[in-house]
């Protein structure tokens, strides 16, 4: 089946007439790979539409009831009554959207209160909304490390870590993933003179691997480093409160910046930064990704703030969410599954398969059962990897996860993947 969005090799339809080459050939390769792919029959893996979305577990995807698992919704916020009541009461109140950047017009009482719940949820003096995730740590990156400094970060970072930086006039020094040890000979290697920013994760989320905190922190400490920590899979469910790894490793004292999103456990769209730095404010005048876009909608930041209220409470939610996370690996693994960690280390359980074809095949084999799951392939994962990427939710039932380990059984049967 030829997409007849993406032909490969097809002339341009204005193009070349004064010999310059269409800059679209680079992608040529990635075109033809993807239309061999849809060649053999299969679904783009890429291009799935959800036609309803009926809870935080449940949608319909092409006339079939699907369990969603790889949506990173982890605590199953999206249709808590209080949070969308939260966000239509903002869209009758203060309309569709704010227009303006968070400098100029686009700070309306919504983004404080948002920015309160943060500051409360955090235990810290300062939280700072940004549009989304990603732009948090564009902005982070970018703005507080200059041409003089360094930017000391785990290989297996997040692209979005990746393009703050290189948006960044920063020398970045990469360690190897998770290594304590190259953390430390990295550090021990840079010059006296110049500030130092280590970037670490809570949690990795094409694996679903935690990093080694408190050792960690414990290094970039002695080496007289700065110290950002991305929680986007980490909050909600580590920790006490729901901080993030950060908590549950007993180093927020040592943290200087704590990234995050409100697109997982938060259930919305967003991002932010807190911190304790007594200059922390002045990020809202020299923050590029700050400043240089629209804010969020009053609806999102209402949702937001409810939501990340109520995740201060929701003790037996998280409970619930490690359960269904350990029993999920447990059961993939006496399938004879092969999985990126030895036991579950977080809500992502990754499910490693041989080559793009099989995990195709396995993924579509899975929709057809009714689960849905993400499929993740280089460069996105580390080490050329081709992974079926399972996130749980705290709103998944004992039940479903049961159905789910059926379906991987007699979906991995069929198509070779288990015995
Ligand atoms: C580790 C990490 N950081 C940041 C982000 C960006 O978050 P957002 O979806 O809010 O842009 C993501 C999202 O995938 C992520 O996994």
């Amino acid at each position: 089946m030829t997409d007849p969005d993406m032909v490969p090799n097809a002339a341009p339809a204005s193009h070349n007439s004064g010999g310059g080459r269409d800059l679209f050939s680079k992608f040529d390769p990635l075109i033809a790979e993807r239309q061999a792919l849809l060649d053999t029959g299969v679904r783009d893996p890429f291009a799935i539409v959800m036609d309803e979305v009926h809870s935080p577990v449940l949608a319909t995807i092409q006339g079939k009831e699907t369990i969603l698992l790889g949506t990173y919704n982890y605590m199953g916020m999206t249709f808590d009554p209080d949070v969308v009541a939260a966000g239509k009461k903002a869209l009758d109140e203060y309309g569709s959207g704010t227009t303006g950047s968070r400098v100029l017009n686009g700070t309306y009482q919504g983004h404080k209160e948002c920015e309160e719940a943060l500051k409360e949820f955090y235990g810290t003096r300062h939280a700072m909304v940004f549009s989304t995730g990603y732009q948090a740590n564009l902005g982070l990156m970018s703005t507080i490390a200059g041409k003089e400094d360094y930017i000391i970060l785990d290989a297996d970072s997040h692209a979005s870590i990746y393009d703050g930086c290189a948006l960044g006039n920063a020398q970045i020094v990469r360690f190897r993933h998770n290594s304590v040890e190259d953390l430390d000979k990295r550090l021990g290697r840079l010059p006296a003179d110049g500030g130092r920013l280590v970037v670490l994760e809570g949690v990795y989320s094409m694996l679903g691997d935690i990093a080694p905190l408190k050792e960690m922190v414990a290094v970039a400490k002695k080496h007289g480093a700065m110290i950002a920590v991305d929680e986007a899979h980490g909050m909600g469910f580590f920790g006490a409160n729901g901080r993030g790894v950060f908590e549950e490793a007993g180093v927020e004292g040592d943290v200087d910046f704590v990234v995050g999103t409100f697109s997982k456990s938060v259930g919305t769209v967003g991002g932010f930064v807190v911190s304790n730095h007594p200059k922390f404010e002045v990020m809202r005048l020299v923050c590029r990704p700050y400043v240089f876009t629209a804010s969020l909608p009053p609806s999102v930041v209402a949702t937001a703030a409810t939501s990340i209220r109520k995740l201060m409470h929701a003790a037996d939610k998280r409970a619930h969410l490690w359960e269904n996370s350990r029993r999920l690996h447990q059961g993939l693994r006496d399938l004879g599954f092969e999985l990126a960690t030895k036991e579950a280390e977080s809500a992502i359980i990754a499910v490693l398969l041989p080559h793009q074809d099989k995990t195709v095949r396995m993924w579509q084999a899975l929709l057809e059962q009714g689960v849905y799951v993400n499929m993740a392939r280089p460069p996105a994962t580390p080490a050329g990897m081709y992974l079926l990427r399972c996130s749980l939710c705290a709103e998944h039932s004992s039940e479903q996860v049961g159905r789910i380990l059926d379906m991987f059984a007699a979906a991995g049967r069929a198509t070779g993947a288990i015995a």
